[in-house]
């Protein structure tokens, strides 16, 4: 049995910042077992937006909820890309989990792309919260999946280490290039003040 892989560790690793966030995201609902995890693993206050571009995946994510009782408000279920998630949601993020690719048993033509990864991210890094954490699982063991990894590498080692730490898993003695999990941690203060600043900003 193993006990590990990306996905879980992901998990193991937001546990206690989940147990008390506010907002937290799922940036690609699938099935619905991330949703879940957070709506299951956090106050009765807090707020989870689950983002899936099929409608295949949005039923699944809901009938998930729905089996498990979590309270209807609790989660905000939207059929549109993760690149538009700042057009939904406009408070700090303390937790974001991207579990990249394409919905297990379906359509694997339907898989997520660098471009809006990216630009995802970006938006979330963006409205994330000092102790923010934010999780990306990518698959390069297939072609869209191998470009959305090295864009999301390139964007990682990017970020000014004053202002996030980010740290990578992946199974060193697996083949045919296993996932590869990230870990961004916001650690100082600036990116929810330049948010207060921009609220400022357009309310004046
Ligand atoms: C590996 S699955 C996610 C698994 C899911 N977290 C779970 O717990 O089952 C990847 C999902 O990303 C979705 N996806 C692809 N492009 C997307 C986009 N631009 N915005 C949001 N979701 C997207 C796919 O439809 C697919 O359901």
């Amino acid at each position: 049995m193993q006990t590990f892989n990306a996905v879980k560790l992901a998990q193991y690793l937001l546990l206690p910042k989940v147990n008390e966030a506010q907002c937290m995201i799922d940036a690609t609902a699938g099935t619905g077992r991330d949703t879940l995890f957070l709506a299951e693993n956090s106050s009765s206050d807090s707020i989870i937006w689950a983002f899936d571009i099929q409608e295949l995946a949005i039923l699944k994510t809901q009938d998930l909820l729905n089996h498990h009782k979590v309270a209807p408000d609790k989660v905000n279920l939207v059929a549109d890309s993760h690149a538009s998630v700042a057009s939904y949601v406009n408070s700090p993020i303390d937790v974001a989990m991207f579990n990249l690719g394409y919905l297990p048993n379906a359509d694997h033509t339907i898989t997520t792309h660098y471009q809006s990864t990216i630009e995802a991210l970006q938006q979330i890094l963006d409205l994330l919260c000092t102790g923010g954490l934010i999780s990306v699982v990518t698959y390069p063991g297939h072609q869209e999946g191998y470009l959305e990894q090295q864009a999301v590498n390139e964007l990682f080692k990017s970020l000014p280490s004053k202002l996030f730490t980010v740290g990578s898993w992946s199974m060193m003695n697996h083949s045919n290039q296993p996932p590869i999990l990230y870990v961004v941690e916001k650690t100082r203060s600036e990116a929810c003040e330049s948010f207060a600043s921009r609220q400022n900003k357009s309310n004046n």
